[in-house]
């Protein structure tokens, strides 16, 4: 008999359907993605793809990412309740209010939002291109940056800017505490750290290097260093532990009584809900034509600044 596994292969491909999946999806979903990547990656794949299901094995707002850039295709992702703390973190109305307090400044949003933020804004970016986007326009153009403050505070030090911020976090980096990465540190004197710029000021000092989920596998996969402390969410791990088998990672718990930190929306998806997903093409991600029209500018506009 086929394993649950091999139907929801078969099923996609009788389907031609294609599996994107985050790299802090478990490691068996990872495994049956046709493509894994970070949210920039991912955002570049869907735009390209040919199939006529997108099943995103990720949260609600990447979905949404798809579907806008492929309005006519069908998108699915595996459980509807899989949102995002940081999307959540700023709601339409208070940013429209937000915005509105300043007048000559454009909007640069991280795709961690709603479809109705990304309305809202004049480009959009990701971890991975952040600085790039923002660098692209000249130093004295004032720019608001939604929703992460942690980000856009990183982002504001490395370019000098003074962009203002909204004060919205992803709940799993936001708790990673920088008195258990010291602690960490001194344990392991020899394993260089790695964080997340969606982590707070006092951890992204004391890291060795910064940068995207993709960022941080090609760093790790690059490095001579046989051993990383690595601030972000866990999922991370099975690529980072494949690519580099002969190295060690040790992964920054949130607190005491947890030895690791999963992004509880993203482990909603499993391989069960795939196979439902797929079987009875829904959950579908559905969005008014309008919303999909306006949120689609900003985004075609960081596609083509990060091809530059
Ligand atoms: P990246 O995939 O851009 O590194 O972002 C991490 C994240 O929090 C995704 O939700
Ligand atoms: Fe959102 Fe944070 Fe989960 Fe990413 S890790 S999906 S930013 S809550």
């Amino acid at each position: 008999m086929d394993s649950l596994r091999d139907k929801v292969l078969k099923l996609a491909k009788e389907k031609n359907a294609v599996i994107l999946a985050h790299y802090y999806q478990t490691s068996d979903i990872q495994e049956i993605a046709d493509f894994k990547g970070d949210s920039l990656a991912l955002a570049q794949h869907a735009a390209e793809t040919k199939a006529d299901i997108i099943l995103f094995a990720g949260v609600h707002f990447m979905g949404e990412t798809a579907k806008i850039l492929n309005p006519k295709r069908k998108v699915l992702i595996p459980d509807l309740e899989a949102g995002c703390s940081l999307a959540e973190s700023c709601p339409g109305e208070e940013f429209a209010k937000f915005k509105a307090q300043y007048p000559n400044h454009i909007v640069i949003s991280y795709i961690n939002c709603s479809a109705e933020i990304k309305t809202l804004s004049d480009v959009i970016c990701t971890s991975g291109n952040a600085v790039q986007i923002v660098e692209s326009y000249p130093k004295n153009q004032k720019i608001i940056f939604a929703p992460d403050k942690n980000l856009g505070r990183y982002i504001n030090e490395i370019t000098g800017r003074e962009m203002i911020l909204w004060d919205g976090s992803c709940e799993v980096h936001d708790i990673l505490s920088a008195e258990k990465v010291m602690q960490m540190k001194v344990e392991n004197p020899d394993a260089i750290l790695i964080a997340h710029p969606e982590c707070t000021h006092p951890v992204l000092i004391l890291a060795d290097f910064v940068g995207s989920t993709t960022a941080m596998l090609n760093y790790t996969k690059n490095s001579d260093a046989k051993k990383f402390i690595v601030a972000t969410e866990t999922g991370i791990l099975h690529q980072m532990q494949k690519d580099s088998p002969e190295k060690e990672f040790l992964i920054v718990p949130a607190d005491e009584t947890c030895s690791c930190n999963d992004c509880a929306y993203m482990k909603l998806n499993t391989m069960q809900k795939i196979y439902m997903a797929l079987k009875n093409e829904q959950p579908e991600i559905i969005l008014p034509d309008d919303i999909m029209t306006k949120a689609k500018t900003p985004l075609l506009r960081m596609l083509e600044l990060s091809s530059k």
